[in-house]
């Protein structure tokens, strides 16, 4: 009932060397940031809310967005150029990807390596209408080639919500990893994700934080992102432990 007048704490406040290890700020090859000055005006966004280390991670998915290593690194390497001519050679980026676990991915691991987060650290996401239904498959699949898995939002998959929480600790026992999305912090995605966010975070399952950022709207709302007390230390735990892990 006090809730009106408890102390509120800006989320950016507490950014200081984050590295933003989801989004979607490399020109023109995925559904993120479409050409050079997009990617330009998204990363001067993420200065404003202290955040200058980057791993991006553009979509890999056959059907939509069939990138590749070279596709990526040539998208790199436009955007680092273009950084120094800006004046922003300081900006530290390098890019794996996001890969969707669809059947392309499927026959992907062990073909050629992927493009990891760090180490053997390889982000992926699922679609938000179900799991592929070789999803315990894929799983064993990139473990078999000594990956671990990081799946991307898994407060996002609806499919995912019960009470239990018992398919997230499945996941869990298949040796994978989550990645939060900052925005489910305040209910950007719905109220069931934000819920389910916060009731991973207060049971420790939560590894990192991302953002995933596609567009500048992502990042304005960023900005005004307000936690409670309770909120702020459930979440800085996961922020200082995405610094620490992913820090170059
Ligand atoms: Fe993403």
């Amino acid at each position: 009932m006090f809730s009106f007048f408890q102390k509120k704490y800006y989320f950016q406040d507490y950014l200081e060397d984050f590295i933003d290890i989801h989004n979607h700020i490399l020109p023109g090859i995925d559904d993120g940031a479409s050409t050079v000055e997009d990617s330009l005006k998204l990363i001067q966004h993420y200065k404003e809310i202290g955040i200058a280390q980057f791993i991006t991670t553009p979509h890999v998915m056959n059907d939509y967005y069939p990138n590749t290593p070279q596709t990526i690194n040539a998208a790199l390497e436009n955007l680092k150029e273009e950084l120094v001519k800006a004046g922003q050679g300081n900006i530290k980026i390098k890019a794996a990807a996001e890969y969707m676990m669809d059947q392309a991915f499927m026959e992907l691991i062990g073909k050629e390596r992927l493009l990891t987060l760090k180490d053997n650290l390889v982000l992926v996401e699922m679609s938000y209408f179900q799991a592929p239904i070789n999803l315990h498959e894929i799983l064993f699949q990139l473990q078999t080639q000594q990956y671990k898995p990081v799946l991307a939002h898994p407060e996002r998959y609806a499919f995912f919500h019960s009470k239990s929480l018992n398919n997230y600790t499945d996941l869990k026992n298949r040796g994978c990893l989550f990645q939060l999305n900052a925005l489910s912090l305040v209910g950007h995605y719905g109220k069931n994700m934000k819920d389910i966010a916060f009731r991973l975070l207060k049971e420790g399952m939560i590894d990192f934080l991302g953002t995933d950022t596609h567009q500048l709207r992502h990042l304005e709302k960023l900005s005004t992102v307000q936690l409670s007390k309770k909120q702020l230390e459930l979440v800085l735990p996961v922020i200082n432990r995405t610094k620490d892990t992913f820090k170059y």
